[in-house]
């Protein structure tokens, strides 16, 4: 009588064969069954003496903790590596290494170690025999005992291999180096500094032709790059500028302005003298000269920063202060302070 209740799905005592609500001590579930596989190279049944895993799952575990290993040494070299100066081609090569041994040994993990799949078979309600479920219990702790066991210490490696990473990471927020400040903003020009030229000699008002140009840096700062101004000698009466900026040109017609163009960068190297001009020749925006280096072509959107010149006591030109604006492109902020 069991065996034929059993066979068409109908528990004794339970009417119209629907299974009992909740599981019961001693009994399986109704529905499907899962199955996990024994991994791959364990012998199948209870083949295992004593509980440990096989040669095989062994071999694949050293593998796999070799992986782990190669991932933390090289997140550890990246440190060295960066601190020690940096070099971009074994920089690439150990995260190769590190990604790498990450991802070979997770997928060694997963696919030889744990290589167990779901196997569904449908099948009755089944009762276990007084004392099936410690039996079970055993043979699962026989069994499967020492992989769960050993997946404590795959994880410890995963988690060492995982925070070396995670600390290379954060090796490109150093590269970032120290913040800009205000450095943007300032030059190399200070009030009572003498212009020279690029062989650093301090110029006069006689030193250029009407409509002659030529580059000059604070003295002492010859060649700097975000200093450098085009001083321009312009017809007298010309010059079409506000009188706080017109003061600053001596003589009314030594006018000086920034040589950054305000689009990217490019110096401004171009006079035109017949429309007095000033031309970048990276994307021919062009620059009024006597209305304040205001731009009229090209894409630059921004007059070119006004160096204040005035004349010291032996007749040299002299700054004012520092340009009246942030020289070269915009950037977020455009303010002096
Ligand atoms: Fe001068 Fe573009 S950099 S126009």
């Amino acid at each position: 009588m069991d065996d034929d209740s059993q066979q068409a799905g109908t528990p004794a005592g339970t009417p119209e064969g629907r299974a009992p609500a909740g599981p019961r001590a001693g009994s399986a579930p109704a529905g499907p069954v899962r199955h996990r596989e024994p991994p791959v190279g364990a012998p199948a049944g209870p083949g295992r003496p004593g509980g440990r895993l096989t040669e095989e799952q062994r071999h694949v575990e050293r593998r796999v903790l070799a992986c782990f290993g190669v991932t933390t040494l090289a997140g550890i070299g990246l440190f060295f590596v960066y601190f020690s100066g940096g070099q971009t081609q074994v920089e690439g090569v150990l995260w190769a290494a590190a990604l790498g041994g990450l991802g070979i040994g997770i997928g060694l993990w997963g696919n030889q170690l744990l290589g167990a799949r779901e196997a569904v078979e449908e099948r009755h309600p089944l009762r276990s025999q007084p004392g099936a479920q410690e039996a079970l219990e055993e043979a699962f702790e026989e069994e499967l005992g020492p992989l769960i066991r050993r997946r404590s210490v795959l994880l410890r490696a995963l988690a060492a291999a995982g925070g070396a990473i995670g600390l290379a990471l954060l090796l490109p927020v150093l590269s970032l180096g120290p913040a800009p400040g205000n450095t943007l903003k300032v030059t190399g020009w200070r009030r009572g500094l003498r212009a020279v030229d690029e062989n650093g000699a301090p110029l006069t008002l006689n030193a250029l032709p009407v409509d002659g140009f030529i580059t000059v840096y604070p003295e002492g700062e010859v060649g700097r790059a975000d200093s450098q101004a085009l001083l321009i000698r312009v017809p007298k009466g010309l010059l079409r500028l506000p009188p706080a900026a017109l003061a600053a040109v001596p003589d009314g017609e030594y006018v000086a302005y920034s040589k950054l163009c305000t689009h990217a960068g490019c110096p401004v190297g171009l006079y035109r003298a017949q429309e007095r001009s000033l031309l970048c020749p990276c994307h021919q925006s062009q620059f009024n000269v006597l209305n304040g280096a205001k731009p009229y072509f090209g894409p630059a959107a921004r007059p070119l920063p006004q160096l204040p010149l005035g004349l010291n006591q032996q007749g040299f030109l002299v700054a004012l202060g520092d340009f009246d604006g942030p020289v070269g492109p915009a950037f977020w902020d455009r303010s002096k302070s």
